[in-house]
């Protein structure tokens, strides 16, 4: 079994994004800039998007945090994404979810600029990349599509189970996975909740990518001997034993699951420190459109 290990990944991305940067400093111009919309108080999000802010200064980026309170009005707030998608100093920005229910999500993410959304939340940008074409690709599918590419992990022809149908990570990966190219040629079922006999098809899958949100859902019985598993699932589980009053854990029971599996990616430091690479790397893109 090998771990693969996304945090020092990350880091290496990060450090080629770092070097890109000082060549554009020597050439006279300004670093990358991303910004970044947080609506509301959300502990988990305060969490992700100061993570993201404090690696836009590892490498070298400029970054904005845009905070606003839980009952910003949706006309504000669309303006505020107008004066970013005008600004010229910003090369992209995100706004983070989940958005507060009074929010109608979908007109927000409709708003950001396509060549600014570094999220690819955008339906221009999603639609080109299920139609193969450049675009932004949502950086959690980015991030899983790196680690299988620099552990030269063969998706061709394998049997791709996909747990959970989420727009920003089980409905993109099961796209990607398809897709011509490597990674991709992949066999790719999507499964989720309402699908009946669940463990029939993981239990044939060659590769599993779990997003579903449910703490050791995926159990040993439920896996073949030698599958790949990437374990998309981050959720904060109530420990009073632990200073923060809290643990991260993913969707797969991890220490049952690692004897069968041939590459397992740990929570935390296996998906999570991708997700925020694959988005500086998104913005250095953005900023060389
Ligand atoms: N909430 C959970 N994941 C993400 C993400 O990748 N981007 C944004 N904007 N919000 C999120």
């Amino acid at each position: 079994m090998k771990i693969i290990d996304g945090k020092m990944i990350s880091n290496l991305i990060k450090e080629e994004i770092k070097q890109e940067v000082e060549k554009i400093i020597k050439k006279g111009e300004r670093p990358p800039h991303l910004a970044a919309i947080l609506v509301g108080n959300d502990g988990a999000s305060l969490t992700y998007v100061g993570s993201k802010v404090r690696s836009c200064k590892q490498v070298g980026f400029d970054s904005t945090l845009l905070k606003l309170p839980a009952e910003i009005s949706q006309k504000d707030l669309l303006n505020k994404i107008h004066e970013l998608n005008n600004d010229d100093k910003i090369d992209g920005f995100i706004v983070q979810l989940p958005l507060p229910n009074h929010i109608d999500e979908e007109e927000v993410l409709m708003t950001v600029n396509p060549n600014k959304d570094v999220d690819g939340f955008h339906p221009s940008n999603f639609g080109k990349m299920a139609l193969n074409m450049e675009s932004f690709i949502p950086a959690t599918p980015y991030g899983i599509i790196e680690l299988l590419k620099r552990y030269e992990i063969n998706t061709s022809g394998k049997n791709t189970v996909v747990i959970g149908r989420s727009n920003i990570v089980g409905r993109p990966i099961s796209i990607l996975l398809s897709r011509k190219g490597n990674p991709g040629d992949s066999t790719v079922t999507l499964v989720h909740s309402r699908t009946k006999n669940l463990e029939s098809f993981t239990k044939n899958a060659d590769i599993i990518v779990s997003a579903l949100g449910v703490p050791d859902f995926l159990k040993s019985e439920m896996v073949k001997k030698g599958v790949i598993i990437i374990d998309v699932g981050i959720t904060r589980v109530k420990d009073d034993s632990n200073s923060k009053g809290y643990v991260i854990k993913g969707d797969v029971d991890f220490e049952s699951v690692k004897e069968k599996a041939s590459f397992i990616t740990p929570v935390p430091g296996g998906v999570g420190p991708m997700t925020i690479a694959m988005l500086l790397k998104n913005t250095l893109f953005s900023k060389n459109l």
